[in-house]
């Protein structure tokens, strides 16, 4: 072999600016969700306290889509390095962009014209959009006057008035209807105001519940003045269950090396029905290690080699935060909705451990057990009717998730006005256990009182009663325990009146 060149010899250099057809390709990744979870991290990032999701139709067709936050805005000075693909500028420690692509690479995603109209404080109205062909030929990005900037940012869209805020206007949007059928149109909307708040409410979950941001949805009909109600995401906490599957849990385990990097490990309890486990799917799609960046969700579960998915973890779910540290054994993609790990992220989960020595493997033997004696004690529990109206719907996960269901209708557990002192009575035509309303303050004390007030006495009531519901007639030894019940109930909160 001729003698090996340790460095590329050059002779010059010729400028190679990317075609414009380059356009084309980024966000390719994207879905309408994830588009719009880019859209609020840049809100998030301008502080904004509320952003506005809104669906525009005229006559019938649904024709653009509207982002509009009361954010810190972007003065004229920055206006067109918000604009440009890779503008990237200075990034705080909290802020969750990065790239400086989002907002191209997102709208591009979905739609063939991108507006962007905002204020800074103190600052005039300013306005730039991108159309995709233009784009795609010249790079060349249309100045939108003041005047309609202004306009359009000064139209009261119910959002708290900070004195500043940001429009990012979508048309031509590729995936909505090309139909003015009203039904069709409305069904679509619905669905994908219920896909995007599931897909909303967990990636930005923390940040919602810490109140840093409302984030609403609502339809307009461009020639009307009043919008639709709007609806308000909720936050969706995957590791939000009411009692872990298994004591010591969850655990921190932490990686050795010079890089701190920490697993915090769950076991949820066995069997649950709770929103956010299931998540929208079946509970063991949503196993695996949930990455957060900056109190913002990238990618909701996934072993990501450090085990196969299966069944039997279902109830396993890590937290993993990227930091700095973490920074260099993973890395997002640029939707930010998913990571890709570096082999040095296998060695670090190998390594890790709790501080009574629990190891990851020792996690997934745990978590398996929990699921395995769930399966099994669920089915040796004596089927129960599942509680119905008037009880908390906690209780009703956490009954669903321990016990087998009966078929028959649930019972209910309601207050109505007795004509005697009786505590309460039991109706087995209405499937109701009736309270006596007259103790129902002094029950209360100073809480309000409400369909599922008084959570543990009418828990504590169920399991004393459910039995009673079932079967076809009451057998003696029912009747008589139900004069029981009521003779002791009646003379305890008596004397607790007294
Ligand atoms: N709603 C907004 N309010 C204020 N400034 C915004 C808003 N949206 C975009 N910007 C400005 O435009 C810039 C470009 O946004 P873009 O989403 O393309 O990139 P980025 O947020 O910097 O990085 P990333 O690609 O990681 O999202 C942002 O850095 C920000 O300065
Ligand atoms: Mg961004």
């Amino acid at each position: 072999m001729a003698e090996w060149a340790a460095s590329v010899p050059t002779d010059g250099s010729v400028e190679l600016p990317p075609d414009p057809r380059t356009m084309e390709a980024i966000g390719r990744n994207h879905s309408f969700e994830t588009a719009l979870a880019d859209l609020v991290d840049n809100s998030v990032d301008a502080d904004a306290t509320h952003v506005l999701i809104r669906f525009v139709r005229d006559q019938g067709r649904l024709c653009s889509l509207y982002v509009v936050d009361n954010g810190h805005g972007i003065g004229p000075e920055r206006i067109d390095e918000a604009m440009t693909v890779g503008g990237r500028r200075a990034y705080g420690e909290a802020d969750l962009g990065w790239f400086g692509l989002g907002l191209k690479a997102a709208s591009f995603s979905q739609a063939n014209q991108l507006t962007l109209l905002s204020r800074a404080k103190e600052a005039p109205a300013v306005g730039r959009r991108w159309r995709i062909d233009d784009a795609k030929t010249r790079f060349l990005c249309d100045t939108v006057p003041e005047s309609f900037a202004e306009h359009e940012l000064e139209q009261d869209r119910g959002l708290p008035d900070t004195g500043s805020g940001t429009i990012v206007r979508w048309d031509q949007v590729g995936g909505f209807p090309a139909t003015d059928n009203e039904s069709h149109v409305e069904r679509f909307v619905s669905q994908k105001v219920v896909d995007a708040s599931n897909h909303l409410g967990l990636v930005f979950h923390r940040i919602i519940e810490s109140g840093r941001v409302t984030i609403v949805f609502d339809v307009q009909d461009a020639r009307s003045t009043s919008p639709s109600s709007p609806i308000e995401v909720e936050s969706i906490n995957p590791f939000d269950y009411h009692r872990t599957g298994a004591t010591g849990f969850p655990k921190d385990l932490k990686a050795a090396g010079d890089r701190s990097l920490t697993f915090r490990c769950h076991i949820w309890p066995p069997r649950s029905t709770a929103r956010q486990f299931k998540l929208g799917g079946r509970p063991a799609d949503h196993q695996g290690m949930y990455f957060y960046r900056r109190d913002r969700l990238l990618q909701p579960g996934g072993w990501e080699g450090v085990h196969a998915p299966h069944p039997k973890l279902q109830l396993a779910r890590v937290e993993v935060e990227i930091d700095r540290d973490a920074e260099a054994l993973l890395r997002m993609n640029p939707e930010k909705s998913r990571v890709q790990v570096r082999p040095e992220f296998s060695h670090a989960c190998e390594s890790a451990r709790a501080e009574d020595g629990t190891s990851f493997s020792d996690y997934f033997a745990q978590a398996v057990r929990v699921y395995e004696a769930g399966n099994k004690r669920r089915k040796t529990r004596k089927p129960m009717i599942r509680p119905g109206r008037g009880f908390s719907p906690g209780l009703r996960d956490t009954i669903d998730a321990e016990i087998e269901a009966l078929g028959a209708d649930p019972v209910d557990i309601r207050w109505r006005d007795f004509d005697d002192d009786r505590f309460f009575d039991i109706d087995r035509t209405e499937q109701t256990i009736w309270l006596n309303k007259r103790y129902r303050k002094m029950l209360l004390g100073d809480r309000h009182a409400g369909l599922n007030d008084l959570p543990l006495l009418k828990t504590m009531i169920y399991l004393l009663m459910e039995d009673v519901f079932q079967g076809d007639y009451l057998g003696s030894r029912d009747k008589d325990n139900i004069e029981l019940w009521k003779s002791l109930l009646t003379t305890a909160v008596r004397a607790e009146r007294r």
